[in-house]
């Protein structure tokens, strides 16, 4: 009880001069104020975080990494229990076609030359769906890519899917 007849010190600073309100401008002041202060506060650290994090969250819709193909997500992480770094063996990819099978697209455009790319389109980043016909086919737009290169051969996507270098390590395709 004895508090309340301290306050008109505070009222005196009150901006709008009204008496009665003062305590609740003030608050409310503070409030925003505060609000303020953590809005920035949370914009900066959040900020800093995130482009930390990122960094090792890939690609967008599907996944996010055909650039880290030998950093991020391992080969080895396909579902085929195979060995770490074993894309596929050499016998499951079609001569004049290919697989998709993990985070990669695996082609044998000539007898005994393997390639892999990354299966995510470089259009705007749907899973590519089949390889059909000497193209790897996005069914999002109907891009097409070659299977020899992954250069785009129709279609919106104007870059070539992400290549991983590999080779052949007794019956398996396995990154270089
Ligand atoms: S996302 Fe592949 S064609 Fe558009």
């Amino acid at each position: 009880m004895t508090d309340v007849q301290t306050k008109p010190e505070a009222e005196t600073t009150c901006a709008h001069g009204r008496p009665g309100a003062p305590r609740r401008a003030v608050f409310a002041g503070a409030g925003a104020v505060g609000a303020a202060c953590l809005l920035a506060a949370c914009g900066t650290s959040s900020g800093g975080q995130s482009d930390q994090g990122f960094t090792n969250d890939p690609i967008p819709a599907g996944s996010k990494s055909p650039g880290n193909d030998s950093s991020g997500d391992s080969p080895g992480g396909n579902t085929g229990g195979a060995a770490a770094g074993v894309l596929a063996a050499t016998a499951d990819v079609p001569q004049g076609g290919g697989i998709i099978k993990g985070n990669y697209v695996i082609t044998q455009p000539e007898s005994g030359t393997f390639k892999a790319f990354s299966k995510v389109c470089t259009h705007q980043g749907c899973d590519v769906s089949k390889v059909d016909g000497g193209v790897i086919f996005c069914p999002c737009h109907k891009s097409e890519f070659s299977i020899a290169d992954g250069s785009p051969q129709s279609g919106p996507a104007r870059k070539p899917l992400p290549e991983t270098k590999v080779k052949v390590d007794g019956d398996n395709i396995v990154a270089a």
